[in-house]
């Protein structure tokens, strides 16, 4: 079975701050999950690799055996940010076929980029307050703001080619990115999606089937 392997950035000076948006570095304890995550996917497609021998080598028997299956392509999708990049620095793009695309990008937040979410409430109380009324549907204001459905429109033709794909992938891409990636290979429906627990530091894993998606979770300790 091929797989979808998702996670966010690691942890941000952005983050730390609790500023929204922005382009900022990893921070300490995101640069270790970088290099956690790192080792830990090379670690899981050598797994997968020795899996495919076995079932191939089951499959064959005793008679002569045909040439072995070509390695499964491994690819790597991070959006434009600094923070998604930086999370897959240590990933050798020699086993690893690493893009990075902006349709990735988190949620633009217009005016209120770089901003803590307690500052937009003291600066712009009827934004936060609608906002907070209807996440789903909310616009930022200023140029290029965006909103959750906005985001959804931009990340679907990416959705379209994961779904289409037989290559397993790592995606590292953003809170609300993730949300709705997750939403679609998981059934949640749309209005739930703004309030999905979607914590910095955890890898999810997607198995595609038949009837649905499997789903295995790891939760990195620092
Ligand atoms: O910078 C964007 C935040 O990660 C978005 O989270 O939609 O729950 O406010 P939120």
């Amino acid at each position: 079975d091929r797989q979808i392997w998702l996670t966010r950035h690691g942890e941000s000076a952005d983050n730390v701050s609790g500023r929204i948006g922005g382009d900022s570095s990893l921070s300490e304890k995101g640069r270790k999950f970088a290099a956690c995550l790192s080792r830990f996917v090379h670690a899981q497609k050598m797994l997968f690799r020795q899996k495919q021998l076995e079932n191939y080598r089951e499959k064959i028997g005793s008679s002569t055996p045909p040439p072995e299956p070509p390695e499964r392509n491994f690819l790597v999708w991070t959006s434009m940010l600094k923070r998604t990049i930086e999370t897959v620095e240590s990933l050798d793009p020699k086993e690893f076929d690493i893009m990075h695309i902006r349709f990735l990008n988190e949620i633009y937040a217009g005016r209120c980029e770089g901003k803590t979410y307690q500052e937009i409430e003291q600066s712009y109380p009827e934004e936060f307050n609608a906002r907070k009324n209807n996440k789903l549907y909310y616009r930022y204001p200023g140029m290029g703001g965006e909103s959750y459905l906005d985001v959804i429109h931009r990340v679907n033709p990416l959705i379209i080619e994961l779904e289409r794909m037989t290559d397993n992938i790592l995606v590292v891409t953003h809170r609300v990115v993730l949300r709705i990636i997750l939403a679609y290979f998981l059934d949640v429906e749309k209005e739930k999606v703004p309030d999905m627990d979607v914590p910095l530091h955890t890898l999810y894993c997607l198995q595609p089937k038949a009837y649905g998606s499997e789903l295995t979770k790891w939760k990195y300790d620092d």
